[in-house]
């Protein structure tokens, strides 16, 4: 009997999510281009896995129409594949694409590939190594009815949230990729916010690591219930193997990106909308690459002095600091999705896409039942930040952001996404932001004309008579 789905690229993400595809009952086929990792695959095993050495006959193995999972890094490497894909598939073949590629080459590849009849679709997983073989949460994108044809697979393998799968179509071509860009966005100002959060609490308020750990798995018992802040009070407490000391301690301050935050930057700016908190999380890993410039800094210049504070009360103004910080970056990343919805045309469903994101992926939070909800009774939701719940949330928590970003200032604890989630509620907020200034200098020196608060129309003033 064939094969009923083919896995292409056999490397961590690959091999698990083969072995989550077999746990369900599918017979798989898997291809690696170096083979030795396909044998060491096949000598784990596994009854349901057939490995081969040549494409030909691992695309031959497959049951009609051919399924084939691209699990491969984003890049060249994927326009080569699906050439030579091109060569061996036939007409209503699905080639799916279950990497972090970039939406505008998914929609490019949709386009050649639809050229020549094999549907291609473009599919987000989330969840890591562990979401891969236990279960991610999965954003399909492409034709709906090809979607339809591969979602009983595609369910099977998803995280279940209420027994409901964490998978649902997504939109045309390259909306399942756009919505994983944006789903790493925001998981790049999280993971920042914690780390912000871990800084103040470690300089501001002198926690050890393991009464930080406890301080994390107390949050964790909140509404702030999270697979990052469950991960981060984890993190806390391991021992380093060498030393036996906390491991934590030993690792470079220097963060690394493959660039899903950075296009959701891109995007945004492309777009007109504001990410800020998504764009400050990118900076800053950037930042902590400048060592050399870090190194002379460091040098020139005193730790501000801090301010005493009371471990137990700063702990809690941090964790709702946090928790506003979080809201900020979910409502930015929302509205953009809102945006890119209307610009492509894809009428993506913001409830559905929180209601995935409530397990399997790495930004899996409580919060999300809350925006699912908030989505879920007004389907046209402008923006997160209006919904009555998260005013309400926003409210209880501004004044303590207000106090810990005051306190990042005055104690020198870099804390960029946290004052940008501050910033960003003030301009909303607050009814003048300097514009009108702006609008003056532009007419000022080039006649670019500004509106007047009092009448209709467009004005030019003769600023030096
Ligand atoms: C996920 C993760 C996953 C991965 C990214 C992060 O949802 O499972 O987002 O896709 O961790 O590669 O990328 P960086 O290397 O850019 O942090």
């Amino acid at each position: 009997t064939k094969n009923q789905i083919g896995v292409l690229g056999l490397s961590t993400m690959g091999k698990n999510i083969s072995i989550n595809f077999m746990n369900r009952g599918f017979k798989v086929a898997g291809f690696n281009r170096t083979y030795h990792v396909t044998e060491e695959m096949m000598e784990e095993g596994y009854e349901n896995f057939q490995g081969f050495e040549n494409l030909n006959d691992f695309i031959d193995s497959l049951e009609k129409p051919r399924k084939v999972l691209l699990m491969i890094k984003a890049g060249e490497a994927i326009d080569e594949t699906c050439v030579q894909l091109m060569g061996m598939l036939e007409e209503g073949d699905i080639v799916m694409d279950g990497g972090n590629s970039y939406f505008k080459d998914t929609i490019r590849r949709h386009g050649y590939m639809k050229d020549k009849k094999i549907n291609y679709l473009g599919i987000g997983i989330s969840g890591g190594e562990k979401g891969a073989r236990n279960g991610p949460s999965i954003m399909p994108g492409g034709n709906r009815e090809v979607v339809e044809e591969v979602l009983p697979f595609l369910n099977a393998i998803a995280a279940k949230k209420d027994g409901e799968p964490c998978c649902t179509y997504i939109g045309p071509n390259g909306a399942g990729h756009y919505v994983k860009m944006v789903h790493n966005g925001i998981e790049y100002a999280d993971m920042q916010l914690l780390a912000e959060s871990y800084l103040l609490l470690k300089k501001v308020g002198h926690f050890t690591n393991s009464e930080m750990a406890l301080v994390f798995e107390s949050w964790n018992q909140t509404a702030l219930k999270s697979y990052l802040v469950e991960i981060t009070a984890k993190i806390l407490r391991e021992k380093d193997e060498i030393t036996g000391l906390e491991l934590l301690d030993f690792i470079v301050d220097r963060a690394s990106q493959k660039g899903t935050g950075k296009w959701t930057s891109m995007e945004t700016l492309e777009q007109d909308q504001n990410t800020s908190l998504i764009g400050a999380a990118v900076l800053a890993r950037v930042t902590s690459n400048f060592t050399e410039l870090k190194e002379a800094y460091g040098s020139l210049f005193d730790e501000p002095m801090t301010k005493e504070v009371n471990p137990y009360v700063f702990q809690e103004e941090v964790r709702k600091a946090y928790y506003l910080g979080k809201i900020v970056a979910y409502a930015q990343g929302f509205a953009l999705m809102k945006d890119a919805s209307k610009r492509y045309d894809w009428n993506l469903d913001l409830g559905k896409i929180a209601s995935i994101f409530r397990a399997g992926c790495i930004i899996q939070a409580d919060l999300l039942q809350v925006i699912m909800k908030s989505y879920e009774d007004n389907q046209d939701l402008e923006n997160l930040l209006l919904d009555e719940e998260i005013i309400k949330i926003v409210r209880r928590n501004i004044q303590s952001l207000r106090v810990v970003s005051s306190l990042a200032i005055r104690g020198g604890v870099p804390s960029p996404v946290l004052t940008s989630a501050m910033t960003y509620l003030d301009q909303l907020r607050s009814r003048s932001v300097g514009a009108n200034l702006i609008q003056a200098q532009r007419d000022f020196f080039g006649a670019h004309t500004f509106e007047r608060i009092d009448q209709e129309g467009i004005n030019h003033h003769e600023w030096e008579k």
